[in-house]
């Protein structure tokens, strides 16, 4: 049975959401809490292997089923291996993208079948979701501008304008019918706020 609390940091590509994981983690353990960061695709040995083949570009192209169902392979196995056994510990979990992701992804920018991932959503998580979901929004040419000054762009931030901002649109639906269990918090503000307003969505 489930004990711990499970939040999820969602957003487009630059959004910042892999500072305040970090900021958001030293919060809780100065109030006492045992968190686990983690991340997807990734998170076990085995789904971070899923994750280089899904992040990096290939001369074979990766096919939208392929891509989709290695979202849900590695989810399986980090469900398994990290995230239950963390909350079944009593423990918070922060993941660095979940599920929303395949939705605003695969559906929102690939245009995969929704009952696809749906299908694929049961079969994986029997029902199991976020406690809370941060949504870290900001327009995308503000937000691919940062991911260019990271570095080298992986797979999916070579998409392009066009695909991001159907993610953009897709995550912003999502979190509209999401009852409640979303915040947006505005990813364009300056760091320091971002955090408050992560740390104030977080307090009861
Ligand atoms: P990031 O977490 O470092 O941003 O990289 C993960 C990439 O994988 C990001 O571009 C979004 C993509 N992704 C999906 O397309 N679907 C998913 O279900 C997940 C978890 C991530």
């Amino acid at each position: 049975m489930k004990k711990g609390f499970f939040i999820t940091f969602e957003g487009g590509e630059g959004t910042g959401k892999s500072t305040q994981i970090e900021r958001v983690r030293s919060g809780l353990v100065a109030r006492g809490i045992e968190v686990v960061v983690t991340r997807e695709p990734g998170g076990t040995d085995i789904a971070e292997h899923i994750r280089q083949l899904l992040l990096t570009p290939n001369k074979e192209e990766l096919t939208m089923m392929t891509e989709l169902l290695l979202m849900f392979a590695a989810r399986a196995q980090h469900l398994e291996h990290v995230i239950r056994p963390a909350l079944r510990a009593g423990k918070w979990v922060l993941c660095d993208r979940f599920t929303d992701a395949t939705y605003a992804y695969q559906h929102g920018g690939r245009n995969a079948d929704l009952v696809w991932i749906q299908s694929l959503e049961q079969m994986v998580q029997d029902g199991f979701k976020p406690d809370l979901t941060l949504l870290f929004d900001a327009p995308v040419s503000l937000s691919m501008e940062r991911a260019i000054k990271r570095g080298k762009l992986d797979r999916f931030e070579q998409e392009g304008i066009d695909f991001m901002e159907r993610v953009r649109e897709t995550y912003l639906a999502l979190a509209k019918q999401g009852q409640g269990r979303f915040r947006i918090i505005d990813a364009s503000a300056t760091v320091d706020q971002v955090t408050l307003a992560a740390m104030d969505a977080l307090t009861p």
